[in-house]
């Protein structure tokens, strides 16, 4: 205690001994605060009381000690009050603060997903317009590779005709040879060309209006195109809700479908199933397609999702779909989640905002 405190602690204390009234009790109060505002601990405060029951209590004649010890505690009771108080702001200050700290984690992780939907969809931005600068390079020379494939084509078998009889057997060998690598390579200029086509769906998302569809319509016309890759093999089970009609880019929308619905076909081997739902979730549109198939590997789940990131073998499998997928769900305000199912296989799943009930 400082010297003045010291002081005045005694003098009140001695006085409060004297004669106990509300005054010297109001006086005890006072020196709690200055104590506490002196950097007082409760400690401090008990070595304080011990000395002065020392003092005063065992020093009283057997008649008065218990009047005294009454006083003393009296007078503690009160110089204790503002510690007490001070207690109990820290106590609420602490609830406040753990309160706070929950939504500044709350933010923070917002914060966070909207930083990576940010840094994702400026990556799919510039992604987009690099490939849609490589699909433009490439379509030109291919167009015509294309077109003097077939010219060639034509020309080789006039030539056999032309030749008839007279050919000798090594040019007739020659002839076979060469027309053989021209399918060949007419195959492998068509893949290019099949690439070339995702490649620009993939960048030129703005193409195609928007507008009012029947989903049920809509996605059923996308399971006509793709049933056949499994008829037998594969149930599809499709269970349309409401609503029906939604505003949106209907040929993007079905576009996502077909690329979620390809790979719930790849990811069953041999026999299984795939649920295609669509609903309302509030003021969104679900639709998820459900396969039992063999599942993303967890490792993966990250990475599945990044422009040509495959784990086909080569020729079957570009790494598009699912990033095709993502930007239209994208560009209709939407996500693209992939969850493992209950049982095994995965759970794609699109929402987006409906713009307006319009059915
Ligand atoms: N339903 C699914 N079940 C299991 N794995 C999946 C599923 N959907 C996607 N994947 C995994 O994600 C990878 C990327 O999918 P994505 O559709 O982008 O490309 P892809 O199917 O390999 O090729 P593309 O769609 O261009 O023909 C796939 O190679 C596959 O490993
Ligand atoms: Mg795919």
């Amino acid at each position: 205690m400082n010297d003045n405190l010291d002081h005045a602690y005694r003098q009140a204390l001695a006085e409060h001994l004297n004669e106990e009234t509300e005054e010297s009790l109001s006086r005890a109060y006072d020196l709690g605060r200055q104590a506490l505002a002196a950097d007082f601990g409760i400690l401090d405060v008990l070595l304080l009381y011990d000395a002065a029951f020392r003092d005063a209590v065992l020093t009283a004649s057997p008649a008065e000690q218990s009047v005294v010890a009454l006083a003393i505690t009296n007078f503690y009771r009160e110089f204790l009050s503002p510690f007490e108080m001070s207690f109990r702001g820290y106590r609420e200050a602490n609830l406040e603060l753990l309160r706070l700290n929950e939504v500044l984690a709350t933010t923070n992780t917002e914060l966070k997903q909207k930083q990576t939907q940010l840094i994702q969809a400026a990556k799919m931005a510039s992604l987009g317009e690099l490939v849609a600068g490589i699909a433009h390079e490439i379509n030109n020379p291919l167009a015509f590779i294309i077109s003097h494939l077939k010219t060639i084509e034509k020309c080789l078998s006039r030539a056999r005709t032309e030749l008839g009889t007279t050919v000798t057997v090594a040019a007739a060998e020659l002839l076979d040879r060469a027309m053989n690598r021209l399918h060949e390579s007419e195959l492998g200029a068509q893949r290019i060309k099949h690439l070339v086509v995702k490649l620009r769906t993939f960048s030129r998302l703005d193409e195609g209006e928007r507008k009012v569809v029947s989903m049920r319509e809509s996605i059923q016309s996308v399971l006509t195109i793709v049933e056949h890759r499994c008829l037998g093999r594969i149930d599809i089970l499709a269970e349309f809700g409401e609503p029906d009609l939604v505003d949106c880019y209907p040929s993007l929308i079905n576009q996502a479908v077909m690329n979620l619905v390809a790979n719930a076909m790849d990811a069953i081997h041999e026999s299984g199933t795939i649920w295609l739902t669509t609903a309302r979730d509030v003021g969104d549109f679900v639709i998820t397609v459900a396969d039992s198939g063999h599942g993303i590997p967890a490792d993966l789940r990250d990475r599945v999702r990044e422009p040509f990131f495959t784990t086909k073998p080569i020729g079957e499998g570009t790494g598009l779909g699912l990033s095709i997928a993502h930007s239209i769900v994208h560009k209709h305000g939407g996500t693209l989640d992939l969850a493992p199912r209950p049982g095994g296989g995965t759970v794609a799943t699109i929402r987006f905002p409906l713009l307006s009930d319009v059915s």
